[in-house]
């Protein structure tokens, strides 16, 4: 089996790296045998899917702690069709190398605004520097928090075009249903009716994602 390992990452803390992780594991384990690896040791991952317990949606997660990151990434694969690595919010322990030197995708999430986006500037130095050992590295930027009633501010445009990391042209929305799913221990795809849109944005992403 040859996986697609993503990973989601941003030294910048709170901007959706948990939320996405779960929700993409768990559209993506509608296609094939999908793993979580949580190698953030704060253990959200973990948690939210101790919350739903085996009643829950979601892909089985696993922690993998700093230098055991890359060695957990390789033996995931060899039994999963997707791996999916939510990173810790810093750049510094050396786990967020390990992860990129492991992976064929790394998703940064950022919230829609300028400055969220000049926090996350470094993760730019971080990909190119990944790509020296792992040269066919891809990464997008993802939007979160999108307001569903204002398009993007022209200054968010310029911004974006000198990040230099494309952007995926799907996003997630602000909404609630991703804090409901993560206070039920599930994705939003267990939300039933309340969960339909934000599926809609999960799907997008990941239709996208596997084109690319
Ligand atoms: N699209 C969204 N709509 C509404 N709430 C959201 C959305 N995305 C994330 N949140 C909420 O924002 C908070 C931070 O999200 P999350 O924990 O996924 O970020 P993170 O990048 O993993 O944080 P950390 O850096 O601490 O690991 C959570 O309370 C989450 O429920
Ligand atoms: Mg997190």
């Amino acid at each position: 089996m040859t996986a697609l390992r993503i990973a989601l990452a941003n030294q910048k803390g709170g901007t959706g790296k948990t939320t996405l992780a779960v929700n993409l594991a768990a559209g993506l384990l509608r296609r094939g045998p999908t793993v979580l690896l949580d190698a953030d040791p704060q253990g959200s991952a973990g948690h939210w899917a101790r919350v739903g317990g085996a009643k829950g949606d979601l892909a089985p997660v696993q922690g993998v702690g700093g230098h055991e990151a890359g060695a957990g990434i390789a033996q995931a694969s060899a039994r999963h069709r997707y791996v999916l690595v939510d990173c810790p919010p810093h750049l510094e322990s050396g786990v967020l190398r390990e992860v990129m030197d492991a992976v064929d995708v790394v998703l940064i999430p950022v919230q829609p605004s300028p400055p969220d986006l000049w926090a996350s500037v470094d993760m730019v130095a971080a990909v190119a520097d990944a790509r020296r050992a792992n040269a066919g590295l891809r990464a997008y930027v993802v939007l979160n928090q999108l307001d569903r009633r204002n398009a993007l501010s022209r200054s968010m445009h310029q911004a974006l075009a000198e990040f230099s990391v494309p952007v995926l042209a799907s996003g997630l929305a602000r909404r609630a249903a991703y804090r409901s799913a993560a206070l039920e221990g599930g994705s939003v795809y267990a939300l039933g009716k309340r969960g339909i849109s934000a599926v809609q944005d999960v799907e997008s992403i990941i239709k996208e994602v596997l084109k690319t």
